[in-house]
């Protein structure tokens, strides 16, 4: 029909020209003489404008007739419009309806939490939704990237598995045919066998704890990336991660200024993530506890308050190293000065967004592997492939876990984790 076929997104390469793009009325303000069409179409938004003595009548009547999320193809002319935050509005030449749209129940007035989650579907065409979301897809993007330009492979663990990998305790417990199965806590120990074939791998996808914890930083179902390096230790291993948090911390402030702009973020607190990261052991931060009279007895682990109480001291993110080797994982490899504790760390993210990052060295002797399966009541039979990586050519190596969704929470400075995925899976909360 001589127009082009455009999106939001790219409307600024049209000024002057007559456009026709597919999208929904967000909003509507009208005088009677003139109609403000605040319209979207997934890439962004838009302001149309019709003035009534200009416009024919059809388009006129069309206009007023759409309600909040409804769906239309709508024509018109590019214009500048520097007072409109993209910079361009549309004189609005014609409104081909698609539906007009009854009763959209998330309205402009405020709804509980409850309301919007039960509405998930329709909540995620809020902006601050979008903007999460968009800043997610950055997230993931610049993770793959960093891991790709390093040399790393990805490669994906299985997400139905015989035995557990991070403790017993949270285990999502399914029926395979005949025999048991659990969904994946994490695809680590599948990716020691991966780092032993291809050197430097990487993982990224779903992970289930069946927690009934419920706080800010708990999903059932989260997604994280999983690293994994032959010839690699406990030193090394944190080197790794402060260069790819600060290059996705720095991704995101390079592709997504106006998505933090639409979620209000403070985009210096962000500015300062740049390594080296402060590093303390566990026993410095029991220490810095009790200056602040939080008094945890030596070998209990950290709830938040603790964590968050940690990170204030610090203004990008810190690393917590050498913790008992009593509440952690059974694979992490003792310090050889101090058995008593193992070369691991946890990253705790700055403002209160706790532990992002979990990992260590991995025990690479046969012999303390044997006896840690003991210890920790593991079935020998179930992990007889594990035990093989250490008995075929074992090597010194280590890896961490980034949870995705907190590190959104952080990045984009939310308050709750159920904003950071689409679908978040909650206690209590399977739907939509
Ligand atoms: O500390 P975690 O349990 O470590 C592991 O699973 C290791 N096997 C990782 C590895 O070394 N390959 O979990 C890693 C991260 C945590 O730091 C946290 O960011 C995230 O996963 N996480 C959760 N995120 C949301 N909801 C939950 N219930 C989470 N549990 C862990
Ligand atoms: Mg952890």
């Amino acid at each position: 029909s001589g127009s082009n076929k455009v999106t939001i997104s790219t409307i600024g390469g049209f000024v002057g020209q007559t456009v026709t793009f597919g999208g929904w009325l967000a909003r509507k303000r009208s005088s009677g003489k003139i109609q403000f069409l605040q319209l979207r179409d997934g890439t962004g938004y838009i302001q149309g404008v019709l003035v009534k003595e200009e416009a024919d009548e059809a388009t006129w009547e069309n206009a007023g007739k759409l309600t909040q999320e409804s769906s239309l193809y709508v024509t018109g002319v590019v214009r500048e419009e520097p007072r409109s935050p993209s910079g361009y509005e549309l004189a609005v030449t014609g409104i081909e309806i698609i539906q007009i749209t009854q009763n959209y129940p998330i309205t402009p007035k405020e709804h509980g939490v409850d309301f919007l989650m039960d509405h998930r579907h329709l909540w995620l065409r809020a902006p601050r939704q979008r903007a999460i979301l968009r800043i997610r897809a950055q997230i993931i993007s610049a993770i793959q990237t960093f891991f790709d330009e390093r040399g790393f492979t990805l490669v994906d663990p299985p997400i139905l598995t015989p035995s557990s990998a991070e403790g017993t305790t949270n285990l999502f417990h399914i029926k395979y045919f005949d025999e048991d199965a659990y969904l994946t806590q994490s695809g680590q120990l599948y990716m020691e066998a991966a780092a032993m074939a291809l050197g430097k791998v990487y993982s990224f996808g779903p992970t289930f704890r069946a927690e009934k914890s419920k706080t800010r930083r708990h999903l059932i179902e989260f997604w994280m990336i999983e690293p994994e390096m032959a010839f690699v230790d406990h030193e090394e291993n944190l080197r790794v991660q402060e260069q790819f948090v600060a290059h996705v911390v720095g991704s995101v402030l390079e592709h997504c200024r106006p998505e933090l702009a639409t979620l209000e973020r403070d985009v210096t607190a962000l500015e300062r993530v740049l390594p080296p990261f402060p590093r303390i052991t566990y026993d410095e931060a029991i220490d810095l506890l009790k200056e602040i009279g939080m008094d945890l007895p030596w070998g209990e682990d950290f709830g938040a308050p603790h964590e968050t109480a940690i990170a204030e001291k610090f203004d990008r993110p810190v690393f917590i190293t050498h913790y008992p080797a009593s509440f952690k994982a059974f694979y992490m490899k003792p310090d050889p000065n101090r058995p008593e504790v193992v070369l691991c760390a946890d990253m705790i993210a700055p403002e209160g967004y706790g532990e992002i990052i979990g990992g260590s060295q991995r025990i690479d002797d046969p012999e303390l592997m044997a006896s840690r399966f003991e210890e920790h009541n593991l079935s020998e039979e179930a992990y007889k492939w594990y035990m093989d990586l250490r008995r075929y050519g074992t090597v010194p190596h280590s890896g961490f876990g980034l949870g995705l969704e907190r590190t959104v929470a952080w990045i984009c400075g939310l308050d709750h984790v159920r904003e950071t995925i689409p679908f978040p899976r909650m206690l209590y909360r399977l739907y939509p």
